[in-house]
């Protein structure tokens, strides 16, 4: 069987500070102000909890990873374990930020339900994840490899990529008022080679192969990979789409 998704602090920092360097959009459309009260649900290793906490916001973080949550205590944040479709908070927060985490979460009412409970009312939920399309290539090469050898890496796939609509209307069904949504693509520049993106996010599918098998799987999905995300230099991108939204808990 698969084993979860684990997170390795410094693996992220090697192979994906990108994630958080490109939220730097996703805060400024929360618009933080000084003394607010801020959930960042899915705060990762804390760089973006950090500045919020910078800008003299009051923030919580939470992740699911006692990893990461160790890293971002360690950058002197209060920071919790948790499970974001399980929030126990009571309206105790002006904003719910969350960068890139979103995605990871297959029960997304059961995430909404607890955001809307978290904020007060008038409170913003302000977030991007990964939209309808994200990843497609990397997802259909690492599903030909499995199926070359004999593994199901479709029912093993983590993600939840919605559309637009679809996240609208769940997040209206949910309570909320939606000020904007938008679904685009952001080919995303890698700091390397796709495999140390396959090795930092995909756990999912690589631990359907025994661990002897994994170096040369990993060798055929980056091949598979070539022709369609890495230039003639040898630069690698990943075929990222994103969802950003603004809603709003009606006062
Ligand atoms: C992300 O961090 O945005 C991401 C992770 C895995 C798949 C797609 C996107």
């Amino acid at each position: 069987m698969a084993e979860r998704q684990t997170w390795d602090p410094e693996g992220y920092d090697r192979n994906a500070r990108f994630v958080t360097d490109l939220g730097a959009p996703v805060l400024e459309l929360l618009d933080p102000k000084p003394g607010e009260r801020i959930l960042d649900l899915g705060c990762g290793d804390g760089v973006l909890t950090a500045q919020l906490a910078a800008q003299g916001c009051r923030v919580v973080g939470i992740d699911g990873s006692p990893a990461f949550v160790a890293a971002a205590r360690a950058r002197g944040l209060d920071a919790r374990v948790g499970d974001g479709q399980a929030l126990a908070f009571e309206s105790g927060f002006d904003a719910v930020f969350s960068n890139a985490a979103l995605h990871w979460m297959r029960q997304p009412d059961l995430v909404l339900q607890g955001v809307h409970r978290a904020l007060v009312p008038g409170g913003r939920f302000v977030a991007e994840l990964g939209g309808e399309g994200c990843v497609q290539q990397i997802v259909a090469a690492l599903e030909a490899a499995l199926a070359a050898r004999g593994r199901d890496g479709r029912a093993a796939n983590p993600w939840y990529f919605p559309n637009d609509v679809e996240y609208r209307e769940r997040l209206e069904r949910n309570g909320f008022q939606v000020r904007e949504i938008r679904l685009f693509p952001r080919p995303t520049p890698l700091p390397g080679d796709v495999t140390g993106w396959l090795g930092t996010f995909c756990l999912h599918f690589t631990t359907l192969l025994p661990e002897a098998e994994r170096p040369e799987f990993l060798a055929e999905v980056q091949q598979r990979l070539v022709p369609v995300l890495s230039d003639t230099q040898g630069r690698w991108h990943a075929d990222y789409v994103r969802l950003r939204f603004v809603a709003t808990k009606p006062a």
